[in-house]
Parts: structure tokens; sequence; C-alpha cells
């Protein structure tokens, strides 16, 4: 599959390289090609819009504050799989998205006709680089309004090694992004440290 990653810091490269290790190819659309963290001879870089252009699917993985610039900037995306990895934190971990939304719901708007899919937004890059805990994997859960696009998101997740879950439609990005703000706060802020994910039990 072809993937542009929008964003090369700690879960731009994180995704990036586990995807590249089951065959997928990965650019990188930076806006910096000196400075990007992601610089080894495997990983192609070019600016965001190019990155976007060619891609099947494009993951968002730069700051919430910078969406609302960088989504349009990305040109057409009608059609293509966008996934939305932000967390719009705000202060004391509430969040910073228009009460009401999420910035899952922001990036449908920004980038009209896009199939977006809210996900990899619920545990840290550390967790995406390796999402085994044991004999079992952390839940990835994700949502959005187009069911291809679902199987998409939940494929690329499986690759990496997690146990992907539907969470339901996009306006449950709201939610996602607020389960987010538990594991932030719980690992920045409670003692839990980063080394530690969300799993689902079902029965
Ligand atoms: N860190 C985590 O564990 C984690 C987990 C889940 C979700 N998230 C979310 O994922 C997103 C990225 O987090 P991160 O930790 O990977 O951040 P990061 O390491 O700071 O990387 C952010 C990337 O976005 C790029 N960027 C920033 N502003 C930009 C702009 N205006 N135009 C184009 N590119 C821009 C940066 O490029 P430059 O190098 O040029 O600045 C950098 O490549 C955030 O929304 C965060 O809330 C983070």
């Amino acid at each position: 599959m072809n993937i542009a990653i929008i964003g090369a810091g700690n879960v731009g490269s994180a995704l990036g390289g586990g995807w590249q290790q089951k065959g997928h190819q990965v650019v990188y659309g930076v806006r910096d090609a000196g400075t990007a963290k992601v610089n080894g001879a495997a990983s192609r870089l070019a600016p965001p819009e190019m990155a976007a252009r060619d891609a099947e699917v494009v993951v968002l993985t730069v700051p919430y504050g910078a969406l609302a610039s960088v989504v349009p900037a990305l040109g057409d995306l009608s059609g293509k799989v966008v996934l939305d990895a932000t967390n719009p934190v705000g202060p004391g971990f509430t969040s910073a998205a228009p009460a009401g939304s999420s910035a899952g719901q922001q990036v449908a708007e920004w980038a009209p006709g896009a199939r977006v899919v809210k996900i990899f937004n619920t545990t840290g890059f550390n967790i995406m680089l390796d999402p085994r805990f044991g004999t079992e994997s952390a839940t990835m859960f994700y949502c959005g309004d187009d069911a291809e696009a679902k199987q998409t998101a939940a494929k690329l997740a499986a690759d990496l090694g997690f146990e992907p879950l539907d969470a339901g439609p996009l306006s449950q990005a709201q939610l996602l992004e607020s389960l987010a703000l538990l594991w932030i706060s719980m690992a920045i802020a409670h003692g839990h440290g980063r080394d530690m994910a969300f799993r689902m039990l079902k029965r």
C-alpha cells in the first residue's frame, strides 16, 4: 500500500518504520527535509502536498495546532483514506477541540470527501513500536463513517501488531480523544509511565 505520513516525528516514524517492515511503501511529508527526524536511506521524504498526491492512505501525525493549516495545504484528498492520529491536548489534560467536536471531525471538515478514520491516538508512540505485552496485544480503537476505509485502517493497525477494534462512527472521535487524554494524564501526571496500553476484554 502507498502510504503518506504527514509529519516525521515520534508517531510518524514509529508507524512508518513498522509499515515499511511489512512491505508498505512509505513516504514522509515534511516541511523541512534537512531537519526531519526520519533520515534513513530507506525513508523517502517529500513536501507534504507531493507526498499526499500519490498516496492511497494519508496519515496525519502533526501537532493538533498545525492541522488547520496542514490539512487544506495537502490539496484534494477526496476519496483517499485519511488516518488522523492527532490529539488536541489542552491545559490540564482537557480537549482543545471545539465543544461538541474533535480533531477527527475537524479533519473531515477541512478535507471534504476524504474518508477519515480516527486511529493511532489512544496510546503512546513507544507502544506503536511494539504493541505486544507477553502473549497479548494492545487494542487499537478506531472510528469513522466509511466501512472500507475502516477496514484499511484496521489492517494497518494489525500489521503493526495491534488488535484493532471498531469503536463506531467518526463522531466517536470525541471519545477516542478523551481516552487518549486519560492515557496521557496517567502516563505523565499519575505515575504510570508510558509503557502501558488499553486492552478491550469481551465475552
Ligand atoms: N507522542 C505520542 O506518544 C503520541 C501518541 C498518539 C498521538 N500523538 C499525537 O500525534 C501527533 C504527533 O505527535 P509526535 O509526538 O509525533 O510529535 P513530534 O515528534 O513533535 O512530531 C511532529 C511532526 O509534525 C511536524 N510538523 C509540526 N508542525 C508542522 C507544520 N505546520 N507543517 C508540517 N509539519 C509540521 C514536525 O515537523 P518539524 O520537525 O518540521 O517540526 C514533526 O515531523 C500529535 O498530534 C500528538 O498529539 C502523539
